[in-house]
């Protein structure tokens, strides 16, 4: 047994040993709720047979479960209560691709911090986030809950969300247990479809997919849930490697390890074992504490002990873990909660909070001839169109089953508001939905955009075709969306086109349509007023893409931080397809790493996004050129903010390791700041690079920081071009 203080280990262990192995296992469930009481659920719960509930969000039925729990369970054990709370509860924030895209750790605890709040106010314990899976392939329904396709990104703000969640104490009322998830390597589900095979390499997996799980147990995570992946033949809920070797010896790791819905059960679904009673032994073997929805560990732990394929041992390891969890929480000594004694959802604080969190999300892609902001004097006749513009339900995206749609304002409603008095606002949807290829709406939608001046359209995806199973293989615009656009350009108006989706989308015919280009992501309640403000310059936009957008899906997967490969392209040696000659010799083209038809670039790449003004980088140094590695390294740069209106800029550093103990990628994001400059301001932004930033894990899978050149950029994107370098000396 493990311990973390006298106090708790003398506590926690007293009670376990007055604990009959089956109230043991009892603590090892979790079943969801159905918002009220049944015979089921308080049978079980009487009986010790269980720990947990999620999904149950009406305070009366926690407190009345949580009653029978505490007064006639034989030890009064209170129950943890988990729910996804995602991005926001009854107020919701962007999705959290979005959040990413504001770049901005202090915001995004904030959010989570608001949603905090807001579900503990409820009976809520415990939050089944931040999602933290590295992906690279758009396709992928649950890019929409992730951080972006970088682990230094994913990694700071993931941290920043367990921050919010957990707040200062765990035992504060206000405070939820945060839960690292999907541990490991979700995201690279094979072509992007949900739940598939993943392949990867022990290499990638340490210095790709596990630094930002590594850096949210640094910072205290008070759980992990395993992943449904088939992990190279060993699925996450049942890889010892990954769950005992990696996060509990090296790296120490004391939390608690949900396993995700039924992933117990859908061991003998992969394959990999035969019956439930040995999917229980090896998710337990596999260091899985607690089983959510599936009943494997009740149903047969007791004879896995008693035939010694389980050891108490293990047992009261699992169990230990959830009591101390709950002891965290203060649950032994205030298992009830008081919705009276809390703040109200959705306080015009917390609304203030989703609209900036939406403001700093949004990402200007194009803004040809500025035709952003928009002025009223300039634009006395707007046409809003398309199927995105007024849905309150569809702006808040997946995973919010708490949201509450009324209090939404739509960007429809914002806009009529702004212009209220000094221009003229007019609607029509268009299509009937996202997906829709009915153009009966059509004529009505161009009739009014030829009697505006100014034409903002709102195109994307309903909510639906994102999140958790909602894959697509074809990630343009869905339905007839593009279409309309095409027909709404001949008409020769100033076209906007504002984009709400849950994932990047292929916008490269569709950027063509248009003068500006804002994407919105899913931005939840407040993304009305948000996107409004930044339409008419109220805001300046200033968020950054936390993924790279592919010009067609045949480039995926497309990302910044790739390997060099033996023979990169550039565009002095590419050539596009079309720009071959007829009966051009097999030679005559570049042998290098590209597609004839989509180049070697993406479309929008990482860390890319506009601004009402603009910045320029104008220096950058350093103390010195070689440094041992016990020494400060810090690279500077100043930067200039050009225009006549303040803003935010993210300025950003990346590396590049030119030669090491294996290839490096060709630049890795290691230090981002968002910092305002006044107009005409110029600053110096500093970065210090350590161990932490260099090191890697070698060709052996050890970590190492390697002597050597190395390459540093600093800049508006991942296309920084102010350079300089070091020699990182040995430290003898
Ligand atoms: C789902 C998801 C997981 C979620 C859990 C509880 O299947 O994979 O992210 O937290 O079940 O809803």
């Amino acid at each position: 047994m493990t311990n973390q203080n006298t106090t708790t280990l003398s506590k926690i262990e007293t009670l376990l040993a007055e604990m009959t192995l089956r109230e043991k296992i009892g603590q090892m469930c979790q079943l969801p709720g159905v918002g009220h009481l049944t015979n089921d659920l308080v049978g079980k719960i009487r009986a010790s047979e269980l720990g947990s509930i999620l999904n149950e969000v009406n305070p009366e039925v926690i407190n009345e479960l949580q009653r029978i729990a505490v007064e006639e369970s034989r030890l009064g054990i209170p129950l943890v209560i988990g729910r996804d709370v995602i991005h926001g509860f009854k107020t919701v924030l962007p999705i959290p691709i979005g959040q990413a895209a504001t770049w901005n750790e202090e915001l995004i605890e904030k959010g989570a911090r608001m949603s905090a709040e807001e579900a503990s106010s409820v009976g809520v314990h415990w939050t089944f986030a931040p999602m933290i899976d590295i992906t690279r392939d758009p396709r992928w329904g649950r890019i929409a809950e992730s951080l972006g396709e970088d682990p230094y990104l994913t990694a700071k703000l993931g941290v920043a969300m367990v921050k919010g969640f957990q707040g200062k104490n765990l035992t504060d009322k206000t405070s939820i247990a945060a839960c690292a998830k999907h541990f490991a390597a979700y995201g690279y589900s094979e072509a992007g479809k949900d739940y598939a095979y993943v392949n990867i390499s022990e290499n990638e997996l340490r210095n790709v997919v596990l630094p930002p799980f590594k850096a949210c147990a640094e910072a205290g995570v008070a759980t992990f849930m395993a992943a449904f992946s088939d992990l190279n033949g060993v699925p996450a809920t049942g890889n010892e490697f990954l769950n005992q070797q990696i996060l509990r010896r090296e790296w120490n790791y004391k939390g608690m390890l949900v396993s995700d819905w039924d992933s117990v059960v859908q061991l003998n679904t992969h394959g990999f074992s035969e019956g439930g009673k040995e999917a229980a032994m090896e998710a337990v073997r596999a260091g899985v504490d607690m089983e959510m929805a599936s009943t494997t560990y009740i149903s047969y732990l007791e004879s896995l002990v008693t035939e010694g394929k389980i050891t108490l041992e293990q047992i009261d390891q699992c169990v230990y873990n959830i009591l101390s969890l709950k002891e965290k929480l203060g649950l032994f000594e205030n298992p009830y909660v008081n919705p009276a004694e809390f703040e109200p959802c959705g306080s015009a604080k917390n609304l203030e909070i989703a609209k900036n969190t939406a403001v700093e999300s949004c990402v200007l892609l194009k803004n040809d001839y500025h035709v952003l902001p928009l002025s009223p004097e300039k634009n006395k006749r707007i046409a809003v169109i398309g199927p995105m513009a007024n849905d309150k339900y569809e702006q808040m995206g997946t995973w919010t089953f708490d949201g509450v749609e009324e209090w939404c304002v739509t960007p429809l409603e914002a806009l009529k508001k702004e212009f209220e008095g000094k221009s003229e606002v007019f609607y029509a949807k268009g299509l009937s939905h996202s997906r829709s290829y009915d153009k009966s709406l059509f004529e009505e939608a161009i009739a009014l955009a030829a009697s505006c001046d100014t034409v903002i359209s709102f195109m994307g995806e309903e909510s639906i075709l994102s999140g958790e199973a909602h894959c697509r293989a074809d990630i343009n615009l869905p339905g007839a969306q593009n279409d309309l656009l095409k027909e709404i350009a001949k008409l020769g108006k100033t076209t906007i086109l504002v984009v709400m989706a849950g994932r990047p989308l292929i916008l490269e015919e569709t950027r063509h349509q248009v003068n500006a280009l804002l994407y919105a992501w899913h931005p939840g309640t407040m993304g009305g007023p948000a996107i409004a403000d930044i339409l008419v310059g109220k805001e300046n936009p200033s968020g950054k893409l936390p993924f790279s957008f592919p010009k067609m899906v045949g480039q995926i997967p497309v990302y910044y931080n790739q390997r060099n490969s033996g023979r990169p392209t550039t565009y002095d040696n590419f050539i596009h397809m079309n720009d071959i000659p007829v009966k051009a010799p097999q030679t005559s083209t570049g042998n290098t790493c590209f597609h004839m038809d989509a180049g070697f670039e993406p479309l929008y790449h990482f860390g890319f996004g506009l601004s009402y003004t603009s910045f320029r980088y104008q220096n950058i140094w350093l103390e010195k050129h070689k440094f041992k590695m016990n020494e400060p390294l810090w690279v500077h740069a100043e930067v200039r903010n050009e225009g006549s209106r303040g803003g935010y800029e993210v300025v950003q550093l990346y590396i590049r390791d030119q030669f090491a103990n294996i290839t490096r990628p060709v630049r890795e994001l290691k230090g981002f700041k968002k910092v305002f400059f006044e107009p005409n301001e110029t600053k110096v932004v500093s970065f210090e690079l350590t161990e932490k930033e260099l090191g890697f894990y070698n060709r052996n899978n050890a970590w190492m920081v390697e002597p050597g050149d190395f390459d540093v950029w600093i800049g508006g994107s991942s296309k920084a071009h102010l350079h300089t370098h070091f020699l990182l000396l040995p430290n003898e």
